[in-house]
Formats: C-alpha cells, structure tokens, sequence
C-alpha cells in the first residue's frame, strides 16, 4: 500500500487487513513497534481539524515518527503557489504527507508529484481515515456488518456519505441513504457505484426501521457555512428519539462529529450514544496507525 487516497479504491480484502491490523495496534498501544523511525510526516491541512489533527500527529509520534503541520496559512500555498509545486518540493524532504483539502484532484496530483505516500485526510469527496473508524466501531460494538441493515440520515452526497457507500459495495452490507431528493447522490454515482445493496430514500423512518447503525454527519459540511436553503432542506432528517423508535434492539448510533445537537441529532441521542460516537473518535488513532504501517511495510 503506498497511498490511502479513497475507499473507491481498496479492495475488501486490503479494507479486512487494515481493520485486523488497527485492532492489534490498539490491543498492543505502547508495545506497536517504530516503522515510521527517522522518518518526517508533513501535515498539510486548509480546513479545520480536531480529530484529525490530533490523532495523525500522536499515531505518527507512537510509531516512532515526526509529524510537521503546516496549515495553509503557514506555507505559500495559502497564497496561491500550486499544489504540485508544493509536492515536488515536499516530495524531496519529507518522508509521507496527510492531506486535508477541497478538491480530491489536489490529493491525487500531491501523490503523483511528490512520489511519497500521500493519505487523504478529507476532501470534498471522501473520508477514507473516518471510514475506516467507523467500520472499526462496527466490528467491535456489533461484531460485524454481515446481516446488518445500515442507515444513514442527512446529506446524501458529502465526503462522509461518499466513502460509506463505496465500503458498502466493498463489504456487501446493506446501506439506505435517506436524504432529500435535491441532496441525493446523483444517477452517474449510483451507475459507477453499481451496488445492488445501496438504496436511497426520501423517507429517513423507512431507512432507520430495523436498522443495526444509524449514521449522520452535519448536514453543511466545511465549506458550505451559511448555506441557509440546504440547511432548510434537512429539518424532517434529524436523528432524534421518535426516529430510532423502529430502528433494530441493539442499534448503534455513529457521528464522524463534529456534531451540532439540535440540527442533525439531538442532544439526547448524542448522549445516550456517546460512548459509541467517542469510541469511534477514538479509533481514528487506531485505524490510522494501521494506515501508517501498512505504508511503512510497503
Ligand atoms: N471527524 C473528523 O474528521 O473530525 P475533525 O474535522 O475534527 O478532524
Ligand atoms: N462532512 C463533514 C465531515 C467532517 C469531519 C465535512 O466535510 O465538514
């Protein structure tokens, strides 16, 4: 594995490997080894992080590494010097780069131009890093997905519901977007995606009836602030007590957070399922370390 730039991209087989691989490293903290010794991560993120941030910058130090965050406004390319000449110039003194940005074309051409392992830390199309959290916190709350019903409630085509979707085809669960019908993932997607076990509805109590995971994400993601008329559009999708009423005995409830109580989710909801929603904050340090391995084996 040389990048992780999507989850378009891994096979189930490498997805299985990588969620194994996270659960050793998490048993094993402090005992995981140094694959990243000597070697310089560069950071480079131009949208806020929390998460992210922070458990790429201690996954990097547990495996024996040096993380360097360089926010947009730190490097001239918060003034407009191209991503590519930023990679080339990267790509000759740091060992790997973790990218949060816009444009997934910028993930793909660093990888390309700087020639060192590039992992996509957000973009306006996928969420790999998140995804393979969450998939983690599956497995260990639920023991799995096979059998397991999938539901996710809001925005129909952001990073977040992009990359589920594309785990959904990987791994065969059964995933119900419910999202307004101005917010869905487009034919062309759902044509590409070609994943008989994804479905979209208008109705989020048909997707949550029965379902094992209920999933959400803010309904404007970064970069969309202030987008009154989309924000007007997700009132009937909210996850709140009389929603998860029909949802199965045991569901789980997962929030990639930040969360905005009141909106997308209740803040009953978020705290009664809030040792869920932080265990899987969590393993992003987990699944990341596993991410970092793999590349350093390779
Ligand atoms: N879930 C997530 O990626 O959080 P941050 O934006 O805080 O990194
Ligand atoms: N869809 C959200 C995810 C935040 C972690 C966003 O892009 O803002």
């Amino acid at each position: 594995m040389k990048h992780l730039l999507t989850i378009e991209e891994l096979s189930e087989k490498e997805i299985l490997h990588l969620l194994e691989s996270a659960e050793l490293i998490k048993r094993q903290r402090g005992r995981e080894g140094q694959p990243l010794k000597g070697q310089t991560w560069a950071m480079i993120f131009t949208k806020s992080s929390t998460r992210t941030r922070v458990s790429f910058e201690v996954g990097i130090r547990e495996l024996g590494g040096s993380p360097m965050f360089l926010s947009k406004n730190d490097i001239q390319l918060g003034r407009g010097e191209p991503i590519i000449d930023t990679a080339r110039v990267l790509g000759r003194m740091v060992h790997g780069a973790v990218i949060r940005t816009f444009a997934q074309q910028d993930v793909v051409d660093f990888a390309e131009y700087s020639g060192i392992p590039t992992i996509n830390a957000l973009t306006d199309d996928e969420h790999p890093c998140q995804i393979l959290a969450d998939l983690l916190t599956v497995r260990e709350k639920l023991g799995g997905w096979d059998g397991k019903k999938v539901a996710w409630v809001g925005d129909g085509f952001s990073n977040m519901t992009i990359s589920w979707m594309w785990a959904a085809k990987k791994l065969g669960f059964e995933f119900v977007v419910a999202c307004p019908e101005s917010y869905a993932p487009p034919a062309e997607f759902l044509d590409k995606l070609s994943a008989p076990n994804v479905r979209v509805t208008g109705d989020p109590a048909e997707a949550v009836e029965s379902a094992h995971v209920i999933n959400t994400d803010v309904w404007l993601s970064m970069g969309q602030e202030g987008q009154a008329e989309k924000e007007a559009a997700f009132g009937p999708y909210q996850v709140n007590d009389s929603l998860l009423a029909s949802a199965a005995s045991g569901h789980i409830v997962l929030h990639c957070l930040p969360a905005y109580r009141g909106k997308e989710i209740t803040e009953e909801v978020l705290e009664a399922h809030a040792g869920t929603i932080f265990q899987q904050a969590e393993n992003r340090l987990h699944a990341q370390k596993a991410v970092l391995a793999a590349i350093a084996k390779s």
